[in-house]
């Protein structure tokens, strides 16, 4: 059964997944990096990084993936969309490397990148955009890559089976916030939390079965 799972999610004490402004410059805006010190630290990120509770976490996020859905923030800065040149922030070979779904209201012709990373880009429910996604993962699981609208449109619809959280120990103040509109969503699911020495905290959230 091909599950619907989110990896590596990083948000603030104060539960934002980004600062502000987002920008060309400033993807994560006053955020910077520091969403995601901890993943650089890892030798999934960097071949002479650690190999601890953090690495165990941070590389589970491409295992039994066949495709993702992302949102258009993710994709790009403000504007991007008139940008007919613009084919996100990765380079010519995305991380990706599997089909990758783009939620936007401005939806353009797919994109066909290096290493199996294909962009299409829908216009579309969440319901939908998993129907289309699934087939595209041909059994394999579905990934929900953010960012925090993206994420809390599929917890509000009921669509992730499975939810990895980094809780980095900074306060953002402002940004885009995870948990709106999300009250008691955690009683759906089995949570679980590890305490990594670098101070991070990783959740897990796994789908209670319907009994
Ligand atoms: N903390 C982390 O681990 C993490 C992970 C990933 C990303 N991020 C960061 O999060 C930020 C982006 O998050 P965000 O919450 O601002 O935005 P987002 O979730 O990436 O994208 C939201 C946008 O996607 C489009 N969209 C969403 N649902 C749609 C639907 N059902 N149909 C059509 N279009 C839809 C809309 O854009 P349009 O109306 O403009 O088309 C909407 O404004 C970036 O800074 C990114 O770097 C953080």
């Amino acid at each position: 059964m091909s599950r619907t799972r989110i990896h590596n999610f990083a948000i603030s004490l104060d539960g934002f997944a980004t600062g502000e402004p987002q920008t060309l410059e400033t993807p994560f805006g006053h955020a910077g990096q520091r969403l995601h010190t901890w993943m650089f630290a890892t030798q999934y990120w960097d071949p002479s990084g650690s190999d601890g509770v953090d690495n165990a976490f941070a590389r589970r996020f491409d295992h039994g993936m066949g495709a993702e859905i992302m949102g258009a923030n993710k994709f790009g800065p403000p504007g991007w969309g008139d940008d007919p040149d613009w084919k996100g922030w990765w380079g010519p070979n995305p991380p990706f490397h599997t089909p990758t779904f783009v939620l936007t209201h401005h939806p353009r012709p797919p994109m066909e990148m290096e290493g199996g990373t294909t962009f299409h880009f829908l216009d579309a429910t969440p319901a939908e955009a998993l129907e289309v996604a699934r087939e595209a993962a041909g059994g394999l699981d579905v990934r929900i890559g953010g960012g925090a609208t993206v994420v809390r449109e599929f917890l509000l619809a009921g669509l992730v089976d499975h939810m990895h959280l980094v809780q980095v120990p900074i306060v953002l103040g402002r940004g885009v916030r995870l948990w709106d509109g999300l009250e008691a969503v955690e009683e759906a699911f089995d949570v679980e939390t590890v305490s990594s020495p670098n101070g991070v905290t990783h959740l897990t959230f796994s789908r209670r079965a319907v009994a």
